[in-house]
């Protein structure tokens, strides 16, 4: 690396140049014009990022400043996106540096998470990130899901009004089901999403359907359901085009009531994408997120991370009636040993027997472990959406 490698915030004069690193990167694809207005967006609030050499800009990245349920809480989390470096800047730790500074970005801008889903692992590694959950694309036969009934729930046609209610409909499911995984979108995103005319959303009293067109199929990029009824009528309505479309691909999480309701699945066509996960700001992390209730923790733990030293030292691990904490506290021999990718892997949910499997957890007893288990166990993490 040459010393007139910096990183800075992404202005408008150095969009162009993104564009051609973008270019380079992903390849052709994408209305500039539209990417240009987005960018813009990202970069006016601080949330795009850039290496320049010199004046020229050679990698760039995004944050997006989501919302993601853990344990039933919603914690702020920053997505990781269109992280990009010129082809003959490659392999020089360039991406490491923007990284690293979008880490930093992500806790001035209070968000205690950070997620992404990875081209390559390697990099993201070494910076603390490791997988925590899935994204699945289920397919289900149409005709299946047009024989599932519910048609005593009314159901309407919905549209960028509706937003809000939407928000709130999923927030009120997700808190209950306790999900780990899913995003909360902006909602001015949410309110683009429904203004498409290429989605057709539909609305009950207590859930809610959007799904479009894919290549003669029908997709479902999110139902939210919170009752039998409605799930049978939201699912049935998608299925009603089963004249037409033979299959329905969904967007859904591996324990979503529908793989009970459905005669039929046809798993071996089931899409699977990992997503990382990594603390930026632990406390915080640890202090928003829902814990299994009835679990009870009280654990001395030493943490491990150059790349965010405000989360390295000593700490004493809480956890009761749901709720977290994690306080600094003097050393102790009997402490819990782990580094970013073990604490975010645990924040997760995987099991202790696993981290210790992969040397990413150690000190501790087992008491310790099945305590760690007990609660931050639960439904395993999903995402239905990418960014
Ligand atoms: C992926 C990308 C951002 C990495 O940038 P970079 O500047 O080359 O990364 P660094 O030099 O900081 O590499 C950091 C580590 O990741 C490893 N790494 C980088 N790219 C890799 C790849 N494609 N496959 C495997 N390892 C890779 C490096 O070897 C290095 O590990 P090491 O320290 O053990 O040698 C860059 O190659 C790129 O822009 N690719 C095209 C777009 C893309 O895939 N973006 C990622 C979207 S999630």
């Amino acid at each position: 690396m040459t010393d007139a490698l910096r990183v800075v915030d992404v202005a408008e004069e150095h969009l162009d140049a993104a564009w051609q690193v973008r270019l380079r990167s992903f390849g052709p694809g994408g209305d500039r014009d539209e990417w240009r207005k987005t960018a813009l967006e990202f970069a006016q609030d601080g949330r795009c990022l850039g290496v320049v050499d010199g004046d020229e800009l050679v990698a760039a990245a995004r944050l997006w400043p989501f919302e993601q349920w853990w344990g039933g809480r919603r914690v702020p989390m920053a997505g990781i996106a269109s992280v990009i470096v010129s082809p003959e800047y490659r392999g020089r730790g360039v991406g490491s540096l923007l990284m690293r500074a979008v880490l930093e970005r992500s806790v001035e801008k209070g968000l205690a998470l950070s997620a992404l889903y990875p081209a390559t692992t390697v990099l993201y590694r070494h910076l603390g990130y490791e997988f925590a959950g899935e994204r699945y694309q289920f397919t289900f036969s149409a005709a299946d899901l047009r024989m599932l009934g519910g048609k005593g729930v009314p159901v309407r046609k919905a549209g960028k009004a509706d937003a809000q209610l939407f928000l709130e409909l999923a927030s009120k499911m997700h808190a209950t089901q306790r999900s780990s995984g899913p995003l909360i979108w902006p909602l001015k995103q949410i309110e683009s999403w429904l203004g498409d005319e290429d989605n057709f959303a539909y609305v009950a009293e207590d859930g809610f359907v959007v799904y479009n067109w894919s290549d003669g199929n029908l997709c479902v990029d999110e139902l939210v359901a919170g009752s039998e009824a409605t799930a049978r009528a939201l699912w049935a309505t998608v299925g009603s085009g089963a004249s037409i479309a033979k299959t329905v691909l969904a967007y859904v999480g591996p324990t979503d009531p529908i793989h009970l309701l459905t005669e039929h699945e046809a798993e071996a066509q089931t899409q699977v994408q990992r997503w990382m996960l990594r603390l930026t700001d632990a406390p915080a992390a640890i202090a928003a997120r829902g814990f299994a209730t009835g679990a009870v923790l009280d654990v001395a733990l030493h943490l491990d991370d150059a790349d965010l030293p405000a989360n390295a030292g000593d700490w004493r691990l809480s956890v009761a009636d749901g709720t977290g904490s994690l306080v600094a506290a003097e050393p102790a021999d009997d402490a819990v040993r782990l580094g970013a990718r073990g604490l975010a892997a645990l924040y997760a949910g995987t099991p202790t027997a696993a981290l210790r499997g992969a040397g990413l957890l150690t000190g501790g007893s087992a008491a310790v472990d099945s305590a760690l288990d007990a609660a931050f166990g639960g439904s395993a993490a999903y995402m239905i959406d990418s960014f």
